[in-house]
């Protein structure tokens, strides 16, 4: 066949294809996102016949009871769902710096102390300076292999000879595959790319690791295409100026996502933290206003939060609305909320005047949540802030806020009680419709709230 190249343009957020350059991706919506780049057409792949082709019976396919490495870092293993699946594919992604080759080379670290055989390929370092991180780390054994190399064709032959059962590729957007024209890191080469590494991963039954890095809008630069692509996608986040990072699995094929590991980035490369509310918590002030620890659940895991508001008047005539760390709307919401909060047993309406105030809303450490049982504690911190309330500090509050102001159950309440018993909290404001799954727990004193007004009476006493 004739080889026939075509010029087409891809949208740089959203993987769309389109034969016409446009200002606008007709797909996504996003401006100036559409580079050229040149596709070979003539790679149509051999297709069998199709009336040999028979779908197969369900209760026929035979699956071989599930198997999975651990990596020995048990944060790690848990966003995985229990370790690495054979043959899978798992994208690392984050902020450059965060930590990702880090993680990684420790992950090989522990791997390799298992006698598991891993190759890591760097496009990004050289050999040198694997090995400077790598004393950091700590002791490795003979089990690593080492392989400076961006050519895929290359990497690919390399895997087929010595057959590692975990590899890494560190990063996908400097790989690059001779058959296709454009640069690495563009669009159709990181595509092409991810698809030769997952041939190699199923064919072989390699587990491999691929890192990718993000953009400023959070997303794997290039092309969404490439989450799609993957068995799993966890995200590095955290502020790259603390020390504190999490790891999120937001989508994965093996395991249930929304599951986090926490580390800390020491001198040493990265260190488990086992117990991440007290974590959070630490540094949190004393009996000041605008400060509410609340609970909030991340996969299984219940993790305590300190929510921070600061309410002042405002010098401009909009005023300022700021949240870090939680949902700018649903804070919007909360101000609303409260404006029109009534007293249901007088009958009478007891909002608080927020209109020509800034209200800064934060989550300390760095932490996102977007769990709406955080609503209870971000709209009391509001409260307490604008009121000059203190609230005591060995009380938690969670709780859903609708918007009539009443306040709804959120589930695994039990859960998140006990986490706070556990550290040392003695009283929790809750919503009255959970106080039932939670009788048993003794030790904490528990008060149910039906809406706002009565969780702003629980604090005020
Ligand atoms: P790195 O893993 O190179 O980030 P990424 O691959 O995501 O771009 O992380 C580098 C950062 O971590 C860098 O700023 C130095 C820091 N670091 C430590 O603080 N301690 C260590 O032991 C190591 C290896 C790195
Ligand atoms: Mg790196």
């Amino acid at each position: 066949m004739a080889k026939k190249s075509v010029s087409v343009f891809f949208c740089q957020e959203c993987g769309n294809e389109t034969s016409k350059w446009s200002g606008q991706c007709p797909a996504c919506g996003a401006w100036n996102s559409l580079v050229e780049e040149v596709v070979d057409k003539s790679t149509v792949k051999a297709r069998s016949k199709v009336s040999d082709i028979k779908p197969t019976k369900l209760i026929n396919v035979e699956a071989s009871s599930e198997h999975r490495i651990s990596t020995s870092i048990e944060e790690f293993d848990r966003v995985l769902g229990g370790g690495v699946v054979p043959g899978s594919m798992i994208l690392v992604g984050g902020d450059p710096g965060i930590g990702k080759s880090t993680l990684l080379l420790q992950t090989c670290q522990k791997l390799c102390l298992s006698n598991i055989e891993v190759m890591y390929v760097s496009g990004e370092e050289s050999l040198q300076q694997i090995k400077i991180r790598a004393d950091r780390i700590g002791q490795f054994n003979d089990k690593l292999d080492l392989l400076c190399e961006t050519n895929l064709d290359t990497i690919k032959a390399v895997v087929e000879r010595e057959k590692p059962t975990v590899l890494i590729i560190d990063s996908i957007q400097t790989m690059y595959n001779e058959a296709v024209g454009s640069a690495p890191g563009s669009v159709s080469q990181v595509r092409e790319s991810t698809s030769v590494l997952m041939e190699i991963a199923k064919v072989q039954g390699i587990a491999v690791f691929i890192v990718g890095h993000v953009t400023k809008e959070g997303t794997v630069a290039g092309p969404r295409v490439l989450e799609h692509m993957v068995d799993t996608v966890l995200y590095f986040e955290g502020d790259r100026h603390a020390s504190y990072r999490i790891l999120r699995g937001v989508k994965n094929r093996f395991g249930s996502t929304n599951e986090i590991g926490v580390f800390e980035m020491r001198d040493s490369g990265l260190e488990e933290v086992k117990n991440p509310s007290a974590v959070m918590l630490d540094g949190r002030p004393e009996n000041a206003t605008g400060s509410i620890v609340t609970c909030s659940m991340e996969g299984t895991r219940p993790i305590l939060v300190e929510i921070q508001s600061l309410v002042s008047k405002t010098a401009f005539e909009i005023p300022r609305r700021m949240a870090t760390g939680c949902d700018y709307n649903r804070v919007n919401l909360l101000v609303a909320v409260l404006e029109r909060m009534r007293d249901v047993k007088a009958n009478r309406s007891c909002g608080i005047f927020l209109g020509r105030s800034d209200i800064y809303v934060n989550i300390a450490g760095g932490i996102r949540i977007n769990e709406p049982a955080i609503d209870l504690a971000t709209a009391l911190a509001i409260y307490s802030s604008e009121k000059e309330i203190p609230v005591d500090a060995g009380t938690i509050v969670f709780g859903e806020i609708g918007l009539s102001g009443e306040v709804r159950s959120v589930s695994m309440a039990e859960q998140r009680v006990s986490e706070a018993k556990k550290l040392g909290f003695k009283t929790a404001i809750i919503p009255s419709s959970n106080l039932n799954g939670v009788s048993n727990i003794k030790g904490i004193n528990i008060v149910g709230v039906a809406n706002i007004k009565e969780a702003v009476d629980a604090i005020s006493r």
